[in-house]
């Protein structure tokens, strides 16, 4: 299980969201030192406050208190912008309540509170689950902080699944490819979850009926997340029998990392073709001059997953 610090940096999204709720939920034994925002699944103003309501929410029923969490990159480094609320809805989280969170805003932006976090800790683990805007920027304003990352572990790319925005490019990379480009360059291990693997991790009706008998407040929360569209679009574009919970891989590889199966590749990203922009070409036999420090997710343990999820959501009291 993960001890390092980790800051994580999301785009909330369902997915995102049920992601952190796992991060932060009462027994996690996660050290989660701030939470990040980056425009992705829609607006940076709409992603800072989901994500402070998800925190919000967390702290309320028992899970972890005063995370700090910082808006940063509101445009990718070079394209405009591109939302995905035909996913997530209008709001980008169908399926809570939305409201106004009292959790404040940190001042600070979230780019620099990673280069200060990064130079602070002695090491320090990234957990990007959105385009990859605000880590790439602060990798390049402060190429300091490459060597106090120990390991940036992040939810984008395909290879053995096609893309789910284009049909050569999975979102998190499309949105911003300059930004992948520059993550995948940089000299920090990458434990890396695309779509080979995310569309392995499907929540089905039963572990809905069985998260919904849990009866809890938190419970309500997650049954209501699974239960609205966001829930039926992947299922419907891709004929799975379940949800893919693209980003909960990520909080599931810290908590229990065996869960996983991996390979070394190393990684490039396709950023200027109108067709291919976000493609991320995995190098699975060393054909390219590039370390293979990015580990790539190829399979995962799909009862491990759900039990990891179902036992953090679990772990918060009943009200
Ligand atoms: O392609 C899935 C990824 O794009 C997930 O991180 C989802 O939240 C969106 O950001
Ligand atoms: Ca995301």
């Amino acid at each position: 299980m993960e001890t390092r610090p980790l800051i994580l940096d999301c785009d909330p999204g369902q997915d995102d969201a049920i992601s952190l709720m796992m991060a932060l939920s009462p027994h996690s034994g996660l050290d989660v030192r701030a939470i990040t925002v980056v425009a992705g699944n829609t607006s940076l103003n709409k992603c800072q406050r989901n994500a402070r309501l998800i925190a919000e929410l967390c702290a309320k029923h028992g899970g972890a208190k005063d995370v700090p969490v910082f808006a940063g990159c509101e445009t990718p480094l070079h394209y405009p912008l591109a939302t995905a609320e035909e996913v997530h809805g209008v709001e980008g989280l169908d399926g809570i309540e939305i409201y106004d969170p009292s959790l404040p805003l940190q001042d600070e932006h979230a780019v620099d509170a990673i280069i200060r976090l990064c130079r602070n800790l002695d090491s320090v683990v990234l957990v990007p689950t959105g385009p990859l805007t605000n880590i790439a920027t602060a990798l390049t304003r402060a190429p300091d902080i490459a060597d106090k990352i120990a390991e940036i572990v992040l939810m984008g790319g395909a290879r053995s699944e096609a893309g789910n925005i284009t049909p050569s490019a999975e979102f998190n990379i499309y949105v911003d490819p300059q930004a992948a480009a520059i993550v995948f360059d940089a000299p920090v291990k990458k434990t890396v979850f695309g779509l080979d693997v995310t569309h392995k991790a499907l929540i089905r009706d039963t572990h809905v009926a069985q998260i919904e008998a849990l009866d809890t407040s938190m419970s309500a929360i997650l049954t209501n997340m699974l239960r609205s569209p966001y829930a039926e679009y992947d299922r419907a574009k891709f004929g799975t029998a379940g949800t893919p919970i693209h980003d909960a891989c990520t909080t599931a590889y810290l908590l229990r990392p065996d869960s996983f199966t991996f390979r070394n590749v190393c990684v490039n990203v396709e950023t200027d073709s109108r067709i291919t922009r976000g493609h991320t070409s995995v190098d699975y036999w060393q054909m390219t001059e590039k370390t293979p420090d990015t580990h790539w997710a190829i399979d995962v343990d799909e009862t491990a997953f759900f039990d990891l999820m179902i036992e953090s959501i679990a772990s918060y009291p009943k009200f």
